[in-house]
């Protein structure tokens, strides 16, 4: 008997954060879908794309589940570290993808990156979970990291859909006004099954 029905109430329930993130990997063979579904989402065949195209040498996901995405960046860049905070999801990761690094860490992550020193921090679907931990994870990276490339890949709903989240940003347009960043590239993906949702992405810095 699971604590909950859905997957996504041990996140977000009635527009409340919950955040029992490990429950739910414990709970849940596949939640949302990572290991099937999330390998042939487009933004983040863009964002191995950017991450070739910067020649990135040194880099950190954050919120990487299962590693898929991890797992995708080491083949073409070796030096790549992922982690999360389940660690029920980084004892799987680091199963399915031994030659990759894992560890369970905590948003955001501060010591952990000014001993990395990532040239670049790919964050795929994790900024929903991590709001209230985001201004601090700004005024970081602008201080200590201005150079380093944040690539960013974030779900939004169709206009009006959205509780959880909305009174800080509900689109593309405003979490770029939000991240205050210089931008090299971002877009949209719209997708049947997304039902009006847009998958949007970035990369940025703040130099
Ligand atoms: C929607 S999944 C995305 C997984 C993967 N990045 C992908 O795109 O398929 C969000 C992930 O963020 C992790 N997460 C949530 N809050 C976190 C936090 N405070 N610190 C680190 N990881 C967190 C969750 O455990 C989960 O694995």
């Amino acid at each position: 008997m699971t604590k909950y029905k859905k997957y996504q109430d041990y996140v977000i329930k009635d527009g409340i954060f919950i955040g029992d993130f490990e429950q739910m990997y414990q709970d849940f063979l596949d939640p949302w879908e990572q290991t099937e579904r999330e390998k042939f989402a487009s933004e983040k065949a863009v964002c191995i794309n950017i991450i070739k195209s910067l020649s990135c040498k040194n880099i950190i996901e954050l919120g990487c589940g299962f590693g898929q995405l991890t797992n995708r960046i080491n083949q073409i860049c070796p030096n790549v570290l992922g982690v999360d905070i389940s660690k029920t999801a980084i004892a799987k990761a680091s199963k399915r993808y031994p030659h990759c690094k894992f560890e369970v860490s905590i948003f955001p992550h501060l010591d952990l990156l000014r001993k990395i020193k990532p040239d670049c921090i790919v964050m795929a679907e994790i900024t929903w979970y991590v709001l209230d931990q985001l201004d601090e994870f700004l005024f970081f990276l602008k201080k200590e990291f201005p150079n380093t490339y944040l690539i960013h890949t974030l779900m939004t709903y169709k206009s009006g859909e959205q509780k959880y989240g909305a009174n800080k940003f509900t689109n593309l347009r405003e979490i770029k006004e939000y991240f205050g960043m210089n931008y090299l590239e971002s877009g949209e993906i719209e997708r049947l099954e997304y039902n009006g949702g847009k998958r949007t992405y970035f990369v940025g810095r703040f130099k």
